[in-house]
């Protein structure tokens, strides 16, 4: 039990089912603060119950930034893979933990993302909403002939270039279902431009898909040029946001199809209303919209015909949502008793500054174990012991050094000891 006596405080901000929830009621150790209700428990009702706890297991739409990770916090699990409402510097400085749930979700995304492209592609808005307007009949087979009943017929899906904005798991489980379809060429943007590691994703990708002739990281103009059907799979954040902007749907072919199953924020919806209104492209599906679950029927995406919308619902199946929210309880288990989670986010190495620390050779008879001058920057600690550089400075008199070191979160204190001794003793190597 955490700290010998306590049990520890875990808040849960949806309800994770008959299956799940035993995994952490069960549990002796732990308290639980479940958010009652179906829907987002909301900003406020985390920051209200926060306070004290060890852990934590949110959604998509709870915002986990400085204010919500509390100062006893260890873990933060969120039951998505995607991690953009985690502020990941936040948790970073205060080395907490992050689990996500990536795999269980990617063959139901990739199911979506194809089901999307078809219904887009397909015009199937339209028709839909023809048949509830009770107006199927007036619809005639002879729409070459009626120009203004051409618009329940649409070009054929599946030939040409397949573009992919993120070309991670989900992108290329989308890509496996739709090289079924007839399509040869396959672009993508990703965020690495090693091209060591390109050629060999490429390699990778086209060995399991013979069929392709091509497969090639390109930049985001090219992608805009030449997809047939474009898939936005990469993550939210600042370093994507709007991608999808006006300039780049002016590029794209007037027969193709967007189809956004990675996160609304990459897209500008008015653009992609305006575009679609004025024929910019042909068609676009998407799961995820910026500002949901908000999204009411005055949305300029939602009263856009050619535009079909639904509620994030790409992981909604059962296996997957089951298998999302096992991982998000195993994750916060595995994380509040510092064990390997089944899934953790490798935080970035965030540079938190530099840091000045005290040597005294006085009272270590083996070479410098420096003791941090304060203990604490930020809330992080100091890790107090580091390793002994005797064997680099021989015969260096005892007394008192000031030594320069950096904090990083992942890398903690790192004394650079030459530096802090040649400026002490300029002979110093
Ligand atoms: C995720 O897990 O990030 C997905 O968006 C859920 O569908």
């Amino acid at each position: 039990m955490a700290d010998g006596q306590r049990k520890m405080k875990v808040v849960v901000t949806l309800n994770l089912g008959p299956k799940v929830m035993p995994l952490l009621y069960d549990h002796p150790d732990l308290d639980i603060v479940l958010w009652p209700h179906a829907g987002s428990s909301g900003k406020q009702w985390l920051l209200d119950n926060i306070p004290g706890a060890d852990g934590c297991i949110v959604m998509l739409f709870e915002k986990v930034d400085e204010e919500a990770a509390g100062p006893n916090l260890k873990v933060v699990s969120t039951m998505t893979v995607g991690y953009d409402h985690v502020d990941v510097k936040a948790l970073t400085k205060r080395r907490i933990k992050l689990g996500n749930t990536p795999d269980v979700l990617t063959e139901a995304v990739a199911d979506a993302s194809v089901m999307l492209a078809l219904m887009a592609g397909r015009n199937t808005k339209e028709g839909t909403d023809i048949v509830q307007q009770g107006k199927a009949r007036t619809l005639c087979w002879s729409c070459l002939r009626r120009p203004n009943l051409q618009r329940v017929c649409s070009g054929q899906v599946g030939h040409g270039t397949l573009g992919f904005i993120g070309f991670g798991r989900i992108a290329q489980a989308t890509l496996a279902r739709m090289v079924g379809f007839g399509y040869t060429r396959c672009l993508y943007v990703a965020r690495s431009k090693d091209p060591a590691r390109a050629a060999d994703l490429q390699q990778t990708v086209k060995g399991r898909h013979p069929s392709l002739t091509t497969v090639q990281q390109v930049e985001l103009d090219q992608l805009a040029r030449e997809s047939d059907v474009l898939h936005v799979l990469a993550p939210g954040g600042p370093e994507t946001y709007h991608i999808i902007n006006e300039e780049f749907l002016k590029q794209m072919k007037r027969t193709a199809i967007l189809v956004n199953t990675g996160r609304g924020t990459l897209v500008d919806s008015d653009a992609l209303a305006k575009a679609l209104r004025e024929g910019w492209l042909w068609g676009a599906g998407v799961d995820v919209v910026e500002g949901e679950p908000g999204i009411t029927a005055d949305h300029p995406l939602v009263k856009e015909p050619r535009c079909v919308v639904i509620p994030h619902i790409g992981s909604a199946t059962w296996e997957s949502r089951i298998g999302m929210a096992t991982v998000a309880a195993e994750n916060l288990l595995a994380g509040l008793v510092g064990k390997p989670m089944t899934s953790e986010v490798q935080l970035p190495n965030v540079e938190l500054g530099i840091a000045v620390a005290t040597i005294d050779y006085r009272l270590a008879p083996e070479y410098p174990h420096p003791t941090p001058v304060n203990d604490c920057v930020d809330g992080v600690k100091w890790p107090s012991i580091l390793t002994s550089q005797e064997a680099l400075y021989p015969g260096v008199p005892h007394g008192f050094y000031l030594t320069l070191g950096s904090l990083s979160a992942t890398k903690g204190f790192q004394v650079d000891f030459r530096a802090g001794l040649r400026k002490f003793m300029p002979g110093a190597k």
